[in-house]
């Protein structure tokens, strides 16, 4: 009996789910049919999503077009592969596709989605406006450049240190892993993450291991985030382990946040600016706006930062740091340019980067090859049209930024490594050419920051340093560890002495 009602209920829920795939698949067929792969009953066109996936994605786009349909599993997804379609999208859809998914797996790591990858609204508008205020704001990226150049002080004087008790070669992730932490917990909570005394031991690696695995991006999805009747599965595996995680990023930013309104509080905005932690901005905004800066939206917002501000740096200069290798052309050139800004009397300073166009060139053609491949999910709010397609509400935007970034129409000869392209500013700032901090709305606020932080991280290390493969250094493969060894350049010994 018990076993008949199972069947009868399992037999009830698939023939659901086909009746819902098929009206979602009719609310495609509206008008114009929107090109798309043959797919499998239930998983669609899952099946499909291998990795690399901008790749997969690219591959599908030669046979369907830059503008077609998948379905993962329940949710329905739109490609675009084509500058000219994403342009489009954007110029007439941006509001429409400000909206992040609202992933059931995600509600356990945002506080029930109030953070920074809110659904956009007034909630999420509010944030912003707070980040581009008093974070990202010019006048704030100059009031934390202090915090910049004495992490990135420390990091080079134990650098010359090393090599002076005899070159050996260094790890260069887990090098800028230690600074990248630094600069944003300083800017974040005031203190550093590792100690200067602390750098090379056990335990400093042991807390760096923590730090970057509490810390990494939430880039996985649960299978129940699009096969809803398998959610009690994922319940146990997927979003168990996201549980976890998020107790853990929420007992480190809680014992900040603590910390911080135990402490003597500022007393005005002028100590503010001289103290200038993020959470001492949001504590004295709290007191004037209990509800919205409410402690879960504070540590939300820190963990964003930890999340979305560290991994992001590292991988882009580590790729950088193995394009140059390859490309010693590139560093020489990068080096005769600071040498001849700055000169060899000095180390370079935040005050020196606008002038040292090339090597913001380099960062942008690492970006542009590197990296990123398909942007973070967004989501329709309304039905809309795109390129004559009637796209509903609730569909899901994958936009291929590889696609565009080796498209050859786009970029000559697009997969050599040629930062001088960058040169013409156009090739940075024409519409939707350059995408590797996104597009719209929702482009990446910390973007500014982020060029700061590389820029004068890989301009020191060039200007101070000359470099040696110290084994194979596999290109574009961003988990593969980099070793570099570090020799002070005679020119620079004077100065790097001082430090
Ligand atoms: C190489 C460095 C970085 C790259 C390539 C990068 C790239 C991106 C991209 C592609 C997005 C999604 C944009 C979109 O959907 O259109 C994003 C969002 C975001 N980034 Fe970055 N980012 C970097 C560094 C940073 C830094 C240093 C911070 C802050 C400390 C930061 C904070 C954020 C935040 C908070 C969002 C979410 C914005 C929102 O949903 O409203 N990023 N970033």
């Amino acid at each position: 009996m018990d076993f008949d009602l199972l069947y009868l209920v399992l037999l009830g829920s698939v023939l659901l789910i086909f009746y819902k795939l098929t009206a979602q698949k009719k609310k495609f067929q509206h008008k114009n049919q929107l090109p798309s792969p043959p797919s499998l009953p239930i998983i669609g066109h899952f099946h499909l999503l291998k990795q690399p996936l901008g790749q997969t994605l690219t591959n599908l786009s030669a046979k369907y077009g830059p503008i077609y349909f998948l379905r993962l599993g329940s949710r329905p997804a739109l490609v675009l592969s084509d500058r000219s379609v994403i342009e489009e999208c954007f110029s007439k859809n941006d509001i429409v596709f400000s909206n992040r998914p609202l992933l059931p797996s995600r509600k356990f790591t945002s506080y029930n989605f109030v953070t920074i990858s809110a659904p956009y609204g007034n909630f999420w508008r509010n944030l912003r406006r707070f980040t581009a205020l008093e974070i990202f704001s010019a006048k704030r990226l100059q009031m934390s450049s202090n915090v910049r150049a004495e992490e990135l002080r420390i990091m080079i004087k134990h650098l010359f240190e090393r090599s002076l008790k005899g070159a050996k070669e260094v790890d260069v992730r887990a090098f800028l892993y230690v600074l990248d932490f630094n600069i944003i917990m300083r800017m974040v909570a005031g203190n550093r993450c590792i100690e200067k005394e602390k750098i090379d031991t056990d335990e400093a690696k042991a807390k760096m291991d923590e730090l970057t695995r509490i810390f990494r991006p939430d880039i996985t999805s649960a299978l129940g985030d699009y096969f809803p009747f398998l959610r009690w599965l994922s319940y146990f595996g997927v979003e168990r382990k996201l549980v976890k995680l998020h107790k853990k990023r929420d007992a480190f930013t809680q014992r900040l946040v603590d910390a911080h309104r135990n402490s003597k509080k500022p007393s005005s905005v002028d100590d503010i600016e001289i103290k200038g932690a993020v959470v001492d901005v949001m504590l004295k905004l709290q007191e004037s706006e209990p509800e919205f800066y409410t402690d879960n939206v504070i540590k939300g917002f820190m963990q964003a930062m930890l999340m979305a501000g560290t991994h992001t740096t590292v991988m882009t200069m580590t790729s950088a740091i193995s394009e140059l290798i390859s490309h010693p052309e590139v560093l020489k050139k990068a080096r005769e340019e600071i040498d001849n800004v700055v000169g060899q009397s000095r180390i370079l300073n935040d005050a020196d980067l606008p002038k040292l166009a090339y090597l913001h060139c380099i960062l942008n053609e690492t970006l542009r090859l590197n990296f990123l491949s398909v942007l973070p999910p967004r989501e329709s709010s309304e039905d809309c049209n795109i390129a004559g397609y009637h796209i509903p509400q609730g569909t899901q935007l994958l936009v291929n930024i590889s696609a565009v970034h080796t498209d050859p129409d786009v970029y000559s000869e697009p997969k050599m490594f040629k930062p001088e392209r960058f040169q013409d500013i156009t090739e940075e700032k024409g519409g939707c050419k350059f995408m590797s901090f996104g597009v719209g709305r929702r482009i990446c606020p910390g973007a500014s920051l982020a060029m700061r932080v590389m820029e004068l991280s890989l301009g020191t290390l060039i200007q101070c340093f000359e470099w040696e493969n110290a084994e194979d250094v596999s290109v574009g493969a961003t988990e593969t560890p980099v070793k570099i060894i570090f020799r002070p350049r005679e020119e620079l010994v004077k100065v790097l002495d001082q430090l």
